[in-house]
């Protein structure tokens, strides 16, 4: 089975794809067989950053059964053929009222794609389809900016996916489950204490479904006078989840990242010097350390995925 990791981000336009787009590329170069997910539904554009300006079919396909198996939309994009992409889906009526059982569908398929690392696009926003995409994921990456707003808004999306995930835990109609729909929490214990002051036995059941769940930070577009915001974001994020969360680096305000995108390439195939690409390099070791140190912690409680690079 894969490991699969998403990337979400709260607010628009802060990085996300340009992450995936390069880790991606990272991951394959160290022999990894990797495969990217545009799951950003209306705002699909992952394959635009590697010049795949009429992909030959996208998850459009998939939705609307006209391809039966996702890895066939599967298309490499880098020689060694090691690195594919899965094109997203644009806005239509499908998958702007997207059933219950094509969501399924896809996860399942996900789960089953032949491929060491899957890295998925879950695009912005906080809809309960983009909450599903985002903790579908082995492990979750957040990237931010030291933009306030980009701040409040991926504060905003990890407190929502942390009670999405413990909602999961409970059938639509359970007690718990309406207890929790329109409250407003500061932290997880308050979470918590909700569950308990409705159903004893349902917080050990809210407890296992919030276990693993640590998104790692990236953080984007640093300048030297970015650090008090940051700063700020891993307090807030520290009081909510009620752990230190992993910075997995900064990448840097570079032009050279805009310069690639204007030539369709990853910066660090584009530009191997520039100081976005060092970032990157020292974040994919970082991510590697992280997966890895998570699934030593889950060889104990569930079987284990083992991530070689
Ligand atoms: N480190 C950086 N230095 C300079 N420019 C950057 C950097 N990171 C991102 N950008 C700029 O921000 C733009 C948006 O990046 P990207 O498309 O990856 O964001 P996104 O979060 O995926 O957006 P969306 O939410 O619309 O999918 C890029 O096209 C690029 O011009
Ligand atoms: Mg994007």
């Amino acid at each position: 089975m894969p490991t699969i990791i998403s990337v979400a981000s709260g607010k628009g336009g802060v990085g996300k794809s340009m992450v995936v787009s390069n880790l991606g590329l990272l991951l394959a170069r160290k022999g990894l067989r990797v495969i990217l997910v545009d799951m950003d539904i209306g705002g699909a554009n992952l394959h635009i950053l590697f010049g795949m300006f009429h992909p030959p079919s996208t998850l459009t396909d998939f939705f609307s059964n006209q391809v039966t198996h996702l890895e066939d939309l599967a298309h490499p994009v880098s020689s060694p053929s090691r690195l594919r992409l899965i094109p997203g889906t644009g806005e239509t009526l499908i998958t702007a009222n997207l059933q219950h059982a094509k969501k399924k569908r896809l996860i399942r398929h996900l789960h089953k794609l032949d491929a060491d690392v899957i890295l998925v696009d879950v695009g912005a926003g906080t809809s309960y389809h983009t909450l599903d995409f985002f903790l579908l994921a082995d492990h979750f990456l957040a990237v931010a900016t030291p933009d306030p707003t980009s701040v409040l808004d991926l504060y905003r999306f990890i407190k929502l996916a942390a009670i999405r995930k413990v909602l999961s835990a409970f059938l639509a109609r359970d007690p718990v489950a309406e207890s929790l729909l329109n409250k407003e929490f500061h932290s997880i214990t308050e979470v918590l204490e909700a569950v308990g002051s409705t159903s004893e036995s349902g917080v050990a059941l809210a407890q296992k479904a919030l276990q693993g769940f640590q998104p790692a930070l990236i953080l984007n577009r640093m300048t030297p006078k970015s650090r008090i915001n940051t700063l700020h974001l891993k307090q807030l994020l520290k009081q909510y989840v009620g752990a230190d969360l992993s910075v997995l680096g900064n990448i840097p305000e570079d032009p050279q990242v805009q310069q690639s995108i204007l030539k369709y390439l990853p910066v660090v195939e584009r530009s191997p010097q520039a100081a976005a690409t060092l970032a990157f390099e020292e974040i994919l070791e970082n991510l590697l350390k992280h997966v890895r140190q998570r699934e030593e912690v889950s060889e104990t409680q569930v079987e284990p995925r083992k991530l070689r690079a």
